[in-house]
């Protein structure tokens, strides 16, 4: 058996074992031979070959390898896959479970050890944090919402850095989201529905006279505590976050959820105002009220075009509970030109108290969905 092996252009003699003859190339014609030959990759490692008897080996292509410049340096090994690392503490708090992901991250329960309470902590993933100049963003935005103290505006704690993880704690909410119940019951009794949105008005005013435009308004972003208060989550985050436009639609914030933002964000998120908000709280007190958002369609393009539109199914003829009186209202909350909104939440809170519909508390808390139905239609 002849084994032929890659030789290097100094041999004398090519590193040939077999017991055939060989008779090398003359030295005036290997000079012919251009040194730009491509590598056959597959005879640039030893192969086995074993020949037919009497076969001539080394054709003159063989030998011209001979002359063929060294092979590039094999590309360097792959770096190792980064080790997983179970993450069970950042900083002062002690991750224990999951509450849920949203846009910008991960929200999980822990416990902040220094003070041996229960928290909610958002942790930024990766992708966010590591765009440029967004921690910085992100910290001043979360500086200036400390300072705002509210009963229906979820509290911020703190915001650090741990193990390269940008994160955020808050009190933490233990009696679900608006978003999480509606999904349980369907819609809300009239009073229960007012109650909400009364409640996320007055956080939103509270945050307008601060200078803040929340931007993602939506049920998933009003979060009930234990004793059934609402309190508006988030606030301030849309704002930071919203930098390019590839960022926008890649996270889906600034733009708001396509359900519930303005027909002017999704045309411009950057240049919104505090109206955005009440168009947004429209149509979540009319999924309070409905059971469904006023726009909604198959497809993004479709909902844009509704509200665009501007036409949807009022509330009383969706619901005959619902007064008349909060389709007036609503009217005033889902104009499409924001010249036509209130003005300021503080006019829809004197409409809707004017309209005697508020719950004092929400009646679903801490009762079943059976114990309910029997008391709503
Ligand atoms: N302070 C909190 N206490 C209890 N649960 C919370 C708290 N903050 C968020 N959650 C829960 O964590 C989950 C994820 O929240 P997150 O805000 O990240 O997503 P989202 O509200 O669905 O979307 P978005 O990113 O647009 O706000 C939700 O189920 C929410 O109810
Ligand atoms: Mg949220």
């Amino acid at each position: 058996m002849a084994v032929y092996k890659p030789f290097a252009k100094s041999d004398s003699k090519p590193d040939l074992e077999t017991t055939q003859d060989y008779t090398p190339l003359p030295e005036a014609k290997l000079g012919a031979v251009p040194d730009t030959i491509p590598v056959v990759e597959y005879l640039e490692t030893t192969v086995d070959y074993i020949p037919p008897a009497g076969a001539k080996l080394l054709p003159k292509t063989e030998v011209k390898l001979k002359l063929s410049p060294p092979p590039p340096p094999a590309s360097p090994p792959p770096a190792p896959a980064p080790k997983k690392v179970a993450l069970t503490h950042l900083g002062d708090f002690r991750l224990v479970g999951k509450l849920g992901a949203g846009g910008m991250g991960t929200v999980y329960k822990a416990v902040q050890d220094s003070k041996h309470r229960f928290v909610a902590l958002k942790v930024l993933s990766q992708e966010m944090a590591t765009k440029p100049g967004f921690v910085q963003r992100f910290d001043r935005e979360i500086r200036a919402m400390a300072k705002l103290e509210h009963p229906n505006i979820v509290h911020l704690i703190r915001a650090g850095e741990d193990h390269g993880f940008v994160y955020l704690a808050m009190e933490l909410l233990t009696g679900g989201s608006v978003g999480s119940w509606l999904e349980k019951l369907g819609h809300f009794s009239v009073e229960d529905a007012a109650h909400v949105a009364r409640a996320a008005a007055v956080a939103l005013l509270y945050a307008h006279e601060h200078g803040f435009v929340h931007r993602d308004v939506k049920p998933d972003n009003l979060l009930i505590s234990g004793d059934g208060t609402v309190k508006l989550a988030d606030l301030g985050l849309a704002k930071t976050a919203e930098d390019t436009l590839e960022g926008l639609t890649q996270t889906g914030i600034g733009i708001g959820t396509p359900l519930y933002a303005a027909p002017e964000q999704t045309r411009d998120a950057k240049n919104v105002d505090s109206r955005c908000d009440i168009y947004s709280l429209g149509c979540v007190f009319y999924r309070c009220l409905t059971g469904r958002p006023p726009f909604h369609a198959d497809s993004l393009l479709g909902i844009i075009k509704a509200k665009e539109k501007g036409v949807y199914e009022s509330a009383h003829s969706v619901r005959k509970k619902v007064p008349k009186s909060l389709d007036k209202i609503l009217s005033k909350m889902l104009a499409k030109n924001p010249d036509h909104r209130y003005a300021s939440l503080a006019e829809f809170l004197e409409e809707l108290d004017f309209s005697e519909t508020v719950g004092e508390r929400l009646s679903f808390m801490g009762e079943s969905k059976s114990d309910r139905e029997t008391k709503d239609d």
